[in-house]
């Protein structure tokens, strides 16, 4: 493999024309001029805005950007056809990337022309381009499917016609990196422009074909924000970059920190929401769950992690689930301001251990609510819930079964109610009346994160016969249960207040 790579890579981005066409996405022009605004300033080289020839909503957005004037280069897509270039060139693009197929299968089904024909076409679209003023880029569409020595030849008129940069795309993304690298060196033989290259995702090798180029000498990624693109995409902008910048040391003109926000933005307009595991921008490319893992992050990041998620503007996160380690509850406790004793500490442990086993990932929210739940806890439970089940569903009277021990001694019962939550209350009502009368004033019930599986929590307000009012509060993942322990938590605190 040959390794002869520029010191500095152009960054072309394709996500408003390729990226457009993923399938169901339609990019309007308002939603456009916003996107290259955020392209613009993360400091790609090149936008490719659009395709001028599709439709005068298309011709629209580059008249916008034309008039804005961003610091870019704002490229439109045409084929080797004047009818096209000429749309272009109406619509202010100040770049034009044209291209034909070159491969036998376009030749033969697509255009249903000779080799002879095809060149001449893109020989005359270079010189109109060039003719126009206009800096132009030139790709021979399925180039990793076309003979090598037709591609130079290609390849070698256009230079000839003098492009400014000729484009090699893997329209269906089925070479490997090993095969481009060598494509790259033998198309080097011949063309002394900058080469640029397109990658497509179809075996999910288009950023490593990418890399494989620019190891060659290719000076120019065509890519996409979150790799967006025709069927499995182009390949990723920030993968691309980020891997050019951390493990080659190549340089781009991108602002790194801004990937993050982009991605996003990107990811909003265009309806595709992002994998949590894919890379650089995913949810989870800065997330530590397990106990050792975690540990080592809160030590050294370095110990876990490629780059630190600033330098792409993410955000480190701590998951909680079955293989949270001390370690990380407390650096969370820490970050929410959060003071439990030992006591209450070892409840939270093992409650958030025995939701990771449940299946459970425990979000901020969740561990946050948990956490305040048992630092509100009274310190004296004087009534303890020993046991409940309920009943409920279609033609059947929801009825609750409470077990408390109330004073060291356990009581039982059952109770009807208009619903599970209001049966058992009326159970615990019956259970501790002896002790003390309680009305429910208030009962606020809420799902933490969306899901049927997400953690309800619950808030009561309760008022015994003496008009003290109290707040109860708990966390759980079965919200009868959560209920139950939110009213017990307030009974305990009114009992605290009348000794
Ligand atoms: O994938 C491809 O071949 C393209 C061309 C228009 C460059 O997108
Ligand atoms: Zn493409």
């Amino acid at each position: 493999m040959a390794y002869d790579p520029p010191s500095d890579v152009m960054i072309y981005d394709t996500t408003l024309r390729d990226g457009e066409q993923t399938p169901g996405v339609t990019i309007t022009t308002d939603e456009k001029i916003v996107v290259a605004d955020k392209l613009d300033k993360l400091g790609v080289d090149v936008i490719e805005l659009g395709f001028p020839a599709a439709s005068p909503g298309e011709q629209k957005t580059f008249k916008e950007a034309a008039k804005i004037g961003f610091n870019a280069q704002i490229s439109g897509l045409a084929r080797a056809l004047p009818v096209d270039i000429d749309k272009a060139i109406d619509s202010d693009a100040d770049y034009i990337h044209t291209f034909i197929g070159t491969s036998p299968l376009h030749r033969d089904y697509k255009l249903k022309m000779t080799k002879e024909q095809i060149l001449e076409k893109a020989v005359t679209a270079v010189e109109y381009i060039k003719d126009h003023g206009i800096t132009a880029e030139f790709s021979c569409e399925d180039a990793t499917r076309t003979e090598l020595d037709y591609l130079k030849e290609v390849f070698g008129a256009v230079q000839e016609a003098k492009v400014d940069k000729i484009n090699v795309p893997d329209t269906v993304g089925v070479t490997i990196p090993i095969k481009m690298n060598q494509l790259i060196s033998d198309l080097r033989e011949v063309i002394t422009v900058p080469i640029s290259v397109h990658c497509h995702n179809d075996f999910g090798l288009a950023v490593a074909n990418s890399l494989a180029a620019i190891e060659a000498g290719a000076k120019q990624a065509q890519c996409t924000i979150n790799g967006l693109g025709e069927r499995a995409g182009n390949a990723s902008l920030e993968e691309i970059v980020m891997t050019l910048k951390k493990v080659y040391g190549i340089n781009t003109n991108i602002n790194t920190e801004l990937l993050y926000n982009t991605s996003e933005t990107v990811s909003r307009i265009s309806g595709v929401k992002m994998p949590p595991n894919k890379a650089i921008i995913g949810e989870n490319a800065f997330a530590h769950e397990a106990g050792i893992h975690v540990q080592g992050v809160l030590a050294n990041s370095d110990t876990y992690e490629a780059f630190k998620p600033e330098e792409v503007g993410h955000k480190r996160r701590i998951v909680l689930g079955k293989l949270t380690g001390a370690n990380a509850i407390k650096s969370k406790l820490d970050e929410y301001n959060i003071n439990l004793d030992e006591e209450q500490f070892d409840q939270l442990f093992t409650k958030v251990k025995a939701l990771g086993d449940s299946g459970k990932t425990i979000t901020d929210v969740d561990f946050r609510s948990l956490a305040e739940s048992i630092q509100g806890k009274p310190t004296e439970e004087r009534i303890k819930l020993l046991g409940i089940s309920v009943m409920t569903g279609d033609n059947t009277l929801p009825t609750a079964s409470v077990k408390l021990e109330i004073n060291d001694e356990i009581k039982s019962c059952a109770q009807i109610g208009v619903g599970p939550v209001d049966a058992a209350l009326t159970a615990i009502q019956s259970l501790i009346k002896e002790v003390v009368d309680i009305k429910l004033e208030e009962y606020h019930i809420e799902a933490i994160t969306g899901g049927t599986n997400a953690l309800g929590e619950v808030i009561v307000k309760t008022v015994d016969e003496e008009g003290n009012k109290v707040t109860g509060r708990s966390t759980d993942e079965d919200i009868v249960k959560a209920s139950v322990d939110a009213i017990i938590s307030s009974v305990n605190k009114l009992l605290m207040l009348r000794d």
